[in-house]
């Protein structure tokens, strides 16, 4: 078997992540992580919270190495990886506590945010939230690390993918019954952003 992909931004920032997640998520959460990229945040997650049901995710293309990540954890809270493409969102995708996402929001074009928020809101529970991993803008780019990354998106994966405003996500989410909570200054001009989804 191939050795397994390593995304050295994952060990960098899954630290930090793990402790943003820890006084947030609460036990016997069920966690729906969208686009997982190689596992390593599910992985990391669910070895040290095992009170914790995490379901990751990825379109069928990426799904080699997230499969071998999570295979060789043999966690008992890390379900085996879905096959979920933000272009065909499946049905019936609901009943989770929680919905986490990493580095995806700018990564994908404008217009498949709407499709991710309007999914996410439908599997989320009510009461349930939604966290948000990843640069955002607040009023503007926050460093000048986070302008180069989007204008590399723009020119190199899609010309409408790039970081969004936290207040401009946060009205999409609201039209979705999904009220923005707080954001978690985390390293490296990342924050997590946490919404609330109504009820
Ligand atoms: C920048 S990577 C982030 C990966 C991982 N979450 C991390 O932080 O290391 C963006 C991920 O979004 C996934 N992605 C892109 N378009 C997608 C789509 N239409 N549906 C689901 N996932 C998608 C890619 O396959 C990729 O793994």
């Amino acid at each position: 078997m191939p050795d397994k992909p390593v995304n050295p931004a994952c060990l960098r920032n899954q630290g930090p992540i793990e402790a943003a997640l820890a006084s947030r998520l609460p036990s016997g959460t069920r966690v729906l992580e969208l686009g997982s990229g190689t596992g390593q945040h599910a992985v990391f997650i669910a070895a040290r919270r095992p009170d914790l049901v995490w379901q990751a995710s990825e379109q069928a293309d990426h799904m080699m190495g997230l499969q071998q990540w999570i295979t060789e954890a043999n966690l008992a809270n890390l379900l085996p990886p879905k096959v979920i493409d933000l272009n065909h969102w499946p049905q019936g995708l609901t009943g989770f506590g929680a919905v986490y996402t990493a580095n995806l929001v700018h990564y994908v074009p404008k217009a498949l945010v709407d499709v991710l928020i309007a999914g996410i809101a439908a599997a989320v529970v009510p009461g349930g939230q939604v966290l948000f991993y990843g640069p955002f803008n607040e009023s503007g780019f926050t460093s000048a690390g986070n302008a180069q990354l989007d204008a590399w998106l723009k020119e190199s994966v899609n010309a409408d993918a790039g970081l969004w405003e936290r207040a401009a996500l946060a009205n999409l989410a609201a039209k979705h019954d999904l009220a923005f909570d707080e954001s978690v200054t985390m390293p490296n001009n990342n924050v997590l952003l946490v919404f609330k989804k109504f009820g």
